[in-house]
Parts: structure tokens; sequence; C-alpha cells
């Protein structure tokens, strides 16, 4: 059977990483993104040209409607979906909890949790016994990000759990549903929470004293979903250089 992988997120960053390298390892690869086309059909280009098979598909994978497209869409040209990594999130400027808005914190929780959700719904109704689903957390679910992001903390802690409850759910039928708890990976992503060079100011205070980088992520990502992997359900990797 084919190897089918939808990557949420995956026109930059660990998504774009993980799209290549699964592309890389057989799999036909939906590469799914929100606003930045350019940037996921350039991902997709550089796949094609390594001779593997993708293409990119805009949903906001936090709308039911989306979702659900993304789903039907990628049935129709693959078959179905065997595997699944929950990629996409966000999160804003850093502030303390006592200065978050009640809209700002609803829209975390629907991009980052709501949308794992939505996907691992839509995933399980057409994934065959022994598929697999990765969730890329953070280590922020276990630290709390004070005074950055503790609603962006909150949220991975949620897809922690949906991540242990799904894959007791799924058990019985061989789909395997783990997760990554990234720490500091050198992505856009800081930028977008208005410290583009965070990853270096804290760099020293990391064990391995360096950021990680997208491609190590997708490592894990991609033996996770692996074969290699097929006694680990349930749980999962902090990939944080030790911290
Ligand atoms: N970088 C880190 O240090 C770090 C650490 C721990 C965990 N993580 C997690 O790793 C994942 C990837 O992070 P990254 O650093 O690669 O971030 P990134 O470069 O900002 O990429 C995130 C991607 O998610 C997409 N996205 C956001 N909201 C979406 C939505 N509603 N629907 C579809 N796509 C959406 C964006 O798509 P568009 O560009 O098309 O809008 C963007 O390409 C995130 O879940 C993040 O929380 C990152």
């Amino acid at each position: 059977m084919e190897k089918v992988v939808i990557v949420t997120g995956a026109g930059r960053g660990i998504g774009a990483a993980t799209a290549i390298l699964l592309a890389s390892q057989g799999y036909a690869v939906c590469v799914n993104y929100r606003n930045r086309e350019e940037s996921a059909k350039q991902v997709v280009n550089t796949i094609k040209q390594q001779g593997g098979s993708a293409f990119a598909f805009a949903a906001n994978v936090s709308v039911e409607a989306d979702v659900q497209a993304l789903f039907t869409e990628v049935q129709q040209q693959y078959g179905a979906v065997t595997h699944l990594v929950n990629n996409a999130g966000i999160l804003f400027t850093q502030s303390t909890l006592a200065e978050l808005s009640v809209e700002r914190f609803n829209k975390v929780l629907i991009t980052n949790v709501t949308s794992c959700f939505l996907c691992c719904r839509e995933a399980i109704k057409q994934m065959p016994n022994g598929g697999a689903i990765v969730n890329v957390s953070s280590a922020a679910s276990r630290i709390g990000a004070p005074g950055e992001y503790i609603d962006y903390a909150a949220s991975k802690g949620a897809m922690d759990s949906l991540t242990k409850g799904l894959s007791l759910e799924l058990a019985e039928r061989n789909i395997r549903v783990n997760a990554v708890r990234p720490g500091f990976i050198d992505t856009e992503m800081h930028a977008d929470g208005g410290e583009p060079n965070r990853v270096q100011r804290l760099s020293p205070q990391i064990p391995l004293k360096r950021a990680g980088t997208a491609t190590e992520v997708a490592n894990s990502i991609a033996w996770l979903l692996s074969d290699e992997a097929s006694y680990v359900t349930g749980t999962f990797i902090d990939i944080a250089g030790g911290k």
C-alpha cells in the first residue's frame, strides 16, 4: 500500500523539512499551507526535483470545512491517508498572562489544538490499520513559558493530552499516535513571536549550547511514523538539546 501523508503547515520551517524528508522516504506528500502559497509550492518543487510525489493544498486547519476539503482532495489524488503530521501552529508576541486577551487565547487554542483534533478525526476515518500520527507539540508544554506565551504552552499541553488519549483509543486498530516536543528550533516562528534572535539569546541556557534545526525535528517525526517505531505509541520525544 502506498504511504500517503499530510503534513500541516508545511510551507516553511519544521513542516517543510518534514515534508521533504518523508517524500525522500517514499511517502506521497500533501504539503498543507495557510497563507504562504509560494513557499509551499517551493517545497513541492524541491520534492519533485528529488523524484518524489507531492502537491500543495491551501487549508486553514482550524476550520472544519477546510480540513474536510483537505482530506477529500488527498483521498482523490493519492488514496486513503495512511500517516499524518499535525505541525501547523502559531504563537504571538511575548506577554504575561495578565496582558493576554480572550481573543488571543482562543485563537492560539483553536489554531494549535482544534486543528489537531479536526485533522486526527478526519484522518482516522480514512486511515487503514497500521497508520501513524505525529503531533508537533513543544517543550513549552513541560516548561509553561512564563512571561512569554502561557497561552501557547497551554495549547501544547492540551495537544499532549490529546496524543495520549487518542493513542489508547486507536491502539486496537494499530494506529500509533505520538508527539515530538521541540525546544528552541531555529525557524521563522520566533520572529512572529516578536523576537527574531530569541534562539541566539537563549542558546547559552541550553545544555547543548545551540538551537536545534528543523531537520533534527523532522528526523524524529519520520522515525515515529516509520515501522521502526512499530511498538511506540502514546509517547513523546523531547528534542530540546537537554532543556
Ligand atoms: N521553532 C521552534 O522553536 C518550535 C519549538 C517547539 C515547537 N514548535 C512547533 O513546531 C511547529 C512548526 O513550527 P515552526 O517553527 O516550523 O513554525 P513556522 O515556521 O512559523 O511554521 C508554522 C507553519 O504553520 C502554518 N500554519 C499556521 N496556522 C495554520 C493554520 N491555521 N492552517 C494551516 N497552516 C497553518 C503556517 O502556514 P502559513 O505560512 O501558510 O501561514 C506556517 O508555515 C509548530 O506547531 C510549533 O508550535 C516550534
